[in-house]
């Protein structure tokens, strides 16, 4: 099976659990208004990637499926919080999201804002959860993992700096580490999180979860190298969202600074950083490879 079939499938098990949030989970007793849309961030489309991420890195210490999977919704919840507010007026400004009119757009400013708040905290109460892990060190543990990478040092603080240098900034040259750090705080911190997960689910050894870790910052960074070649060249009918809007609005990214070819030439050298860090698995992270290889080269 192609990987991209492998994740699909993958996809559509992780949607019927975020669906089952709704049905019986945490988000049951929820207003009308927002309960719509909540579902409509978290249940339309999207690749599932992270929480792929989560399920793939326990199952390289044999967790089963159902066991990783609520880890698995929580940092998918996160993530598409941080869309719903990425697209909001004040910040990125996107009309299209997953081929769908944002949530801002299909409801309204207040709805996404507290769409996406109420998102973020349900992923918080779904590693609290007993169900998520039997022991509460480990649940303990993926809490302050999520948190750091969702929080003013990762996933917020990248966004913020991203907007600060679009919106006030604009006259400051950044330079390629500036970038970098900025990625490594909006996407890669998130992604490197999910990867860590399957150890912390595992009670993994340190050096596993440390190789987990690498593997995922070096992935975050390819990911959204991969984001930016997208906006550059990609087709907004395939993305699901807008393209060509970076270089207009001044986005300090990589291929804005090096070109496409420079930064296809970076990914490849990225997936070779990947698989080093995931040799000591062997055969086991061939999933987890294929992924890196996908990252590089999607097309949506
Ligand atoms: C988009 O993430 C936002 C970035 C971090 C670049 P994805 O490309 O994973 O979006 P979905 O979840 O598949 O829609
Ligand atoms: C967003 O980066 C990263 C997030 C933390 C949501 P982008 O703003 O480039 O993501 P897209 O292109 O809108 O998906
Ligand atoms: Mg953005
Ligand atoms: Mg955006
Ligand atoms: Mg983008």
């Amino acid at each position: 099976m192609s990987f991209a079939k492998t994740l699909s499938k993958r996809a559509g098990q992780i949607e019927v659990e975020l669906a089952k949030l709704f049905a019986a989970g945490p988000a049951v007793s929820v207003p009308d208004r927002l309960r719509n849309a909540m579902q409509h961030a978290l249940l339309a489309g999207g690749k599932r990637l992270r929480p792929f991420l989560v399920l793939e890195s326990a199952a390289l210490f044999n967790i089963p499926l159902e066991q990783a999977m609520p880890t698995a919704c929580a940092i998918e919840c996160v993530h598409c919080y941080s869309l719903v507010h990425d697209d909001l007026p004040s910040m990125d400004n996107d009309e299209t999201r997953r081929g769908h009119p944002t949530v801002w757009k299909a409801y309204d400013d207040w709805t996404a804002i507290l769409a996406g708040d109420a998102l973020l905290t349900m992923a918080f109460e779904l590693l609290a959860h007993p169900s998520c892990h039997p022991d509460p060190a480990v649940r303990a543990d993926l809490t302050l993992l999520l948190s750091r990478a969702a929080g003013a040092s990762g996933m917020v603080g990248g966004q913020a700096l991203d907007l600060q240098w679009e919106k006030i900034d604009s006259d400051r040259t950044a330079t390629a580490d500036d970038i970098t750090t900025l990625q490594a705080m909006k996407t890669g911190a998130l992604i490197a999180s999910a990867c860590e997960m399957g150890a912390v689910l595992a009670q993994a050894p340190m050096p596993s979860r440390q190789n987990l870790r690498k593997y995922g910052e070096v992935l975050g960074a390819a990911f959204q190298i991969a984001d930016d070649l997208l906006d550059a060249e990609g087709d907004a009918e395939i993305t699901g969202k807008a393209v060509a809007k970076d270089k207009a609005l001044g986005k300090a990214t990589l291929v804005q600074m090096y070109g496409a070819e420079r930064c296809r030439k970076m990914l490849d050298e990225m997936l070779d950083e990947c698989r080093a860090a995931l040799s000591d698995f062997g055969p086991a992270a061939q999933t987890l490879i294929a992924a890196s290889e996908f990252v590089a080269t999607r097309d949506r």
